[in-house]
C-alpha cells in the first residue's frame, strides 16, 4: 500500500503520505508505486486519474467521498454535451476541447472522443499549440482563468470569450468569432486574491518576491513575479536563497508546509488570514485516513475509485496526447 497527498492536503496527512506532490506526480508515483493500494490524499478527480493510469490490480481509494472540487463539478458531462452541440452548430471551424486536469474522468473521455487532449497548469500552452495545428479553435475547460492566462501567454489574448453554461443569453454565435472559448469555470480558492493583495505586500515587504498559481486572475498574475503549478511554487521555494521572502498565492495549507519546510526562508500568504484552505481537500481528515487503513486490514476495501472501463480507455487517449505535447 501507498499513501499520497496532495501539496494542499493538511499537516497531519501529508506527514503520514509517503509521496507529496502535485496531482500529476502522484498519479506517476501510484503508477510507478508496486502497490496493491493506493491511498489518495487528495480529492477525487486526483483519484480518478490516478485510476487511469494505474494498471487493473491496482485499487485507488479515497478516504472521504465528500472531497471533490468545485471547479471540476462546474463543467459536468450534460452541460458541456450541449454547449457542444449549440457552438458546433453555429460555426463550420474545427473546435477542439481541452481539459485541464482539474476535470472529471467523463470530460476527460469527452475530450478524447472529440478529438481533444487534457492538460495541466504547466503544459497548458502546449496542448493550446497542439490543438491549434489540428484545429481552428479551442474549447478550453473548466477554469477560465487558466484558460486566459494560456491565451495571453500565446499573443492570443483578443481572441478570448467567455461562455457561461448557466445564462441562457450566453450567444454561441458571438463566442465562436473568437478562437478561444473559455468557460465560465473558476477555483473559488484561487479567484480570492486581487492585485491590491500583490500591491500591498510589496509596499509592507519592499523586498518580498511574488509567486502565484495559474488558476488566479488575470491581473495577479500579471503582477507576480513567478507563476506556476503547485510543484513550480514549491521550487521558487526550495531554490530561494536563504533570507529571500517569497509571497504565495495559493492554497494556505502548502503556503504554511513551505514556510515550515523552508525555515531559512521567509514564507508569507499572498493576502494574509484572507487565504483560504480548500473546502474539498479539508474533507480528508486523519480520522477517515485511519478509518480507510483498518477497514484493509480487515480485509474491506472502502471508498474504492473505480472508472468504467470505456471512460478509462477514453481519458487515457486524452491524457496520452498530453503526454506527446
Ligand atoms: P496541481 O495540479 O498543481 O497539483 O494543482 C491542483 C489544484 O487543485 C490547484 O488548485
Ligand atoms: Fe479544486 Fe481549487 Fe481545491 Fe484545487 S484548490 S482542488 S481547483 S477547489
Amino acid at each position: 500500500m501507498v499513501i499520497l497527498g496532495h501539496n494542499y492536503q493538511r499537516r497531519e496527512i501529508v506527514e503520514h503520505a509517503d509521496f507529496v506532490g502535485d496531482s500529476y506526480q502522484l498519479s506517476k508515483a501510484a503508477a510507478d508505486a508496486d502497490a496493491e493500494y493506493v491511498v489518495f490524499g487528495g480529492v477525487t478527480f486526483m483519484a480518478e486519474s490516478a485510476d487511469i493510469i494505474t494498471d487493473d490490480a491496482q485499487t485507488v481509494i479515497l478516504p472521504s467521498m465528500e472531497a471533490s472540487c468545485p471547479m471540476a463539478g462546474m463543467a459536468e458531462a450534460l452541460q458541456v454535451d450541449a454547449a457542444w452541440a449549440e457552438l458546433t452548430s453555429v460555426t463550420d471551424a474545427d473546435i477542439v476541447p481541452i481539459t485541464y486536469m482539474n476535470s472529471y474522468a467523463d470530460l476527460k473521455a469527452f475530450c478524447a472522443e472529440q478529438g481533444g487532449l487534457v492538460c495541466t497548469s504547466s503544459n497548458a500552452h502546449r496542448a493550446f499549440e497542439w490543438a491549434f495545428e489540428r484545429g481552428d479553435k479551442v474549447l478550453f475547460l473548466p477554469d477560465k482563468h487558466l484558460g486566459e492566462n494560456t491565451a495571453h501567454r500565446l499573443g492570443m489574448a483578443d481572441e478570448t470569450a467567455v461562455w457561461d453554461p448557466w445564462d441562457p443569453e450566453s450567444d454561441a454565435e458571438r463566442a465562436v468569432e473568437n478562437d478561444v472559448i473559455l468557460w465560465e469555470g473558476y477555483c473559488q480558492v484561487h479567484e480570492r486574491f486581487r492585485e491590491e493583495h500583490v500591491e500591498e505586500i510589496r509596499a509592507d515587504h519592499p523586498d518580498a518576491n511574488v509567486v502565484v498559481h495559474p488558476e488566479c486572475r488575470r491581473e495577479v498574475v500579471e503582477a507576480a513575479d513567478v507563476v506556476g503549478s503547485t510543484s513550480t511554487i514549491c521550487e521558487t521555494v526550495e531554490e530561494a536563497d536563504p533570507g529571500e521572502t517569497w509571497a504565495i498565492g495559493t492554497e494556505i495549507h502548502l503556503t504554511n508546509h513551505l514556510s515550515r519546510w523552508h525555515p531559512e526562508v521567509e514564507v508569507l500568504p499572498l493576502c494574509g488570514e484572507a487565504c483560504m484552505d480548500c473546502n474539498a481537500m479539508r474533507q480528508i481528515d486523519p480520522n477517515y485516513l485511519v478509518w480507510v487503513l483498518e477497514e484493509l486490514l480487515e480485509g474491506r476495501e472502502r471508498n474504492v475509485i473505480d472508472v468504467t472501463p470505456e471512460e478509462k480507455e477514453l481519458a487515457q487517449v486524452a491524457l496520452d496526447r498530453m503526454l506527446e505535447v
